[in-house]
């Protein structure tokens, strides 16, 4: 990992993001306390300056423009520290008039001070390399001014020493923030690095597997690892169905071709007649017949899947349609002794693809003579619902099994467990009607009915509610 991947990291960019606002907190404080530090230790030197220097400006003796310190009151040499105080008379011109103490460089110090603005006001003033606070005061009755000055090297000293306790105080608090930071955010973000670590590690092989975090209730890295679960959870269920819906299709798709093939084999075992030629080729036309048609299903299926099916946007009178599907089964209901009604009163016009459509009605239908016995009603209608059509199939039969109600739209659902095709498709009628349907902007379902089955395929309506006239509008 480059140093640049490295800062780009979200743990080093919460760590910098925290050392950040804590070292420019903890820079604040420092500089706040040594300034507040600062201006007390002057005070303190201040204050003894001024005291001084109103016992000294008591003494100082005005005579006929002689002006001298006197020698009334001691002048003190040094502070109550012990630290040496230099007081100096000075002319306006900058001439020393008197002079006590231990005094070094006096005509500079005297020269310097002249220049002090305002004057009762101690400064700083560094005179050979060595600092001193200096206090300049009018003398009472004269044009001389009082100088007063002391050293403080051992001020500065203590000050310089303080700011480099403090720059070391704040940089030890900032290294530390700095670890306790990433370590914090390590931390925080060790249930991102456990799920990146369980999700990298699943295979389409053990997709039963879970993050399954145990963080508190609310917590937002728990509720991430939640919707990887239930991510998982979709993938699980959607490969689970992938899987069976292969095996299932290899199988609908084998056994017809085993049956063509022991047909054909048993066929060819001797000379048969042409008669017998004609029976063994009808069996395998009509395997042959199943194999296509479950071809088809399964590729519109696909199609489906893939968002691929799109319905042609043919105008379709929705009466003539009916009639004319139910003529079509008219003849085969007949064979079954059925009676087919169909109830096509409703006048109106549904857009959509007359081929797709046929077919989920034809399944339907299929699927009604199949299981409705013999002297049994099936009814085809369609009728208008605010902004649907409704193209209903219902049949005297005996309904559907409860055993396959709640997949009875999944791919290979049927009734017969065995899958035995006697009489009976592959099972993905239903799921490919459903298909269609969708494709359509509507929907099939299974309506409740007191006997028989009763499918209902939903439909937008062209003329209906803005939604289905939107959805009608032919496609580029
Ligand atoms: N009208 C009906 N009455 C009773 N059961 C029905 C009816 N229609 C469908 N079913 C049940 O639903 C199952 C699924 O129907 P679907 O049309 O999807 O498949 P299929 O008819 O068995 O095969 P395919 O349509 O692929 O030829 C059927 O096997 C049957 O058990
Ligand atoms: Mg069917």
């Amino acid at each position: 990992m480059t140093a640049r991947q490295w800062l780009r990291r979200t743990r080093v960019r919460l760590t910098l993001t925290y050392v950040a606002a804590f070292g420019a907190l903890a820079i604040v404080a420092g500089a706040a306390f040594w300034l507040v530090f600062a201006q007390a230790q002057y005070a303190t030197v201040d204050q003894a300056l001024t005291a001084q220097a109103r016992v000294i400006g008591a003494g100082i003796n005005v005579d006929n423009g002689q002006v001298t310190f006197g020698g009334d009151v001691p002048l003190p040499g040094e502070t109550t520290h012990g630290i040496a105080v230099t007081a100096l008379l000075v002319s306006r011109r900058g001439t020393i008039l008197d002079q006590s103490g231990e005094t070094q460089g006096p005509t500079g110090l005297a020269r310097a001070a002249l220049r002090i603005r305002p004057l009762d006001t101690p400064v700083n003033l560094s005179l050979g390399g060595r600092p001193d606070r200096v206090l300049v005061l009018p003398v009472a009755g004269s044009r001389a001014v009082l100088v007063l000055a002391r050293p403080i090297t051992e001020l500065e000293d203590t000050l310089t020493q303080t700011a480099l306790l403090l720059v070391a105080s704040v940089l030890a608090l900032i290294a530390g923030a700095a670890a306790l930071g990433y370590w914090v955010a390590g931390r925080a973000l060790r249930p991102v690095r456990v799920m990146a670590a369980t999700v990298r590690d699943i295979s389409e092989h053990d997709l039963g597997r879970r993050v399954g975090l145990d963080l508190p209730p609310g917590d937002e890295l728990g509720e991430l690892s939640a919707t990887f679960d239930a991510m998982l959870s979709r993938l699980e269920t959607a490969f689970d169905t992938l899987r069976r819906f292969t095996a299932d299709a290899a199988h609908e798709l084998r056994a017809p071709l085993t049956l063509m093939r022991s047909q054909l084999e048993v066929t060819l075992r001797r000379e048969r007649s042409a008669e017998e030629y004609r029976a063994s080729h009808d069996v395998l036309r009509a395997e042959l017949d199943r194999l296509s048609r479950t071809a088809e299903q399964l590729l519109l299926l696909a199609r489906a899947d893939s968002g691929s099916l799109r319905p042609r946007h043919v105008r379709i009178d929705v009466d003539d349609f009916v009639q004319e599907v139910s003529s079509r089964w008219q003849p085969l209901a007949g064979r079954h002794r059925l009676r087919l009604e169909s109830d096509g009163a409703t006048e109106g016009v549904l857009v959509g693809d007359p081929d797709l459509l046929r077919r989920c009605l034809d399944n339907l239908l299929d699927n009604a003579l199949r299981h409705t016995p013999a002297g049994g009603t099936v009814a085809v209608s369609v009728a208008g619902q605010g902004p649907w059509w409704v193209l209903s199939v219902a049949d005297s039969g005996p309904g559907v099994d409860p055993v396959v109600r709640a997949t009875l739209f999944e791919r290979f659902t049927r009734a017969d467990p065995a899958r035995t095709r006697s009489g009976g498709g592959a099972g993905l009628g239903l799921s490919l009607c459903r298909a269609i349907a969708r494709a359509h902007g509507g929907d099939v379902t299974l309506l409740e009915s007191a006997s028989g089955a009763h499918f209902a395929v939903q439909l937008p309506r062209p003329n209906g509610a803005a939604i289905s006239a939107e959805r009608a509008r032919p496609g580029p």
